[in-house]
């Protein structure tokens, strides 16, 4: 789907968001939301968070795995994607805490295997994700998972791409402040959600679009994956649309 402008994106996104979120109400059953961080998300977050506000959109049902986390990372840093999630989403919503999840930067490297077990269990024990969003970053990747991430791959500590440490030195104050891991959903717990919508903007998407969307399924870009998948949309604006 290709839309004129970000905000109309971001509209259209959040509209079904809330309509998935409205009929898990009905239905009284949890919605099981996957997150991304970035500055894509931004405008589907905003709106969500206006019609929470004028339209009571309620989120008391409602159930959210993060996808990543630099690593190591304390949640409370401003660095944080804990920190990001709360000022951008969950401070200004009804998501109850104990329903919110992201992986944990805090964790000891002795017991991240098992932290990262226990996600893909806690992911499972909800009955799965019922909507997955993502962005998608110029090394292709979802989540984190860079080039050479496996189809099949789940919940695990990762080494950031050369790229992907770049384009996050503005929010680090430099480069060389830029965690070098992170832990991050794999490339098959995203599959795995029912529904999924990978949104990109801006024209500097544009080759990487291109790439996961037309171009042959490949480990070196993680989002070409999601061709594989029946129930994926790429949903991008004008200028990340440029070279399809
Ligand atoms: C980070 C996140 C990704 C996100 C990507 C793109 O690397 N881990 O989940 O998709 O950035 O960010 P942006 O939306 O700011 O372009």
């Amino acid at each position: 789907l290709i839309f004129e402008t970000s905000s109309e994106l971001a509209k259209h996104v959040a509209n079904i968001v809330a309509d998935l979120i409205r009929s898990k109400i009905k239905e009284d059953v949890p919605a099981i939301l996957g997150l991304p961080t970035g500055s894509t998300p931004l405008g589907v977050y905003r709106e969500l968070i206006r019609m929470h506000r004028e339209e009571q959109l309620d989120f008391s049902n409602v159930v959210t795995f993060n996808l990543d986390e630099y690593w190591p990372m304390d949640p409370d840093s401003i660095h944080s994607y804990h920190t990001f999630m709360r000022e951008n989403f969950f401070d200004h919503v009804n998501v109850k805490p104990e329903n919110i999840h992201i992986p944990r930067g805090d964790i000891a490297a002795d017991d991240v295997d098992t932290f990262c077990e226990e996600y893909e269990r806690t992911i499972e024990k909800f009955g799965g994700l019922d909507l997955q969003l993502l962005g998608i970053g110029r090394s292709g990747h979802i989540g984190f998972n860079e080039p050479g991430s496996a189809r099949n791959s789940l919940t695990r500590l990762v080494n950031l791409d050369p790229v992907t440490r770049r384009d996050a030195a503005s929010g680090f104050f430099g480069e060389d402040n830029v965690p070098h891991h992170a832990i991050t959903m794999g490339v098959g717990s995203i599959l795995s959600a029912k529904k999924i919508i990978i949104m990109a903007l801006g024209e500097h998407k544009a080759p990487v679009v291109k790439r996961a969307a037309e171009q042959e399924v490949t480990d070196e870009v993680s989002a070409s994956f999601l061709q594989t998948h029946t129930q994926s949309q790429f949903v991008v604006d004008h200028a990340a649309a440029a070279e399809l």
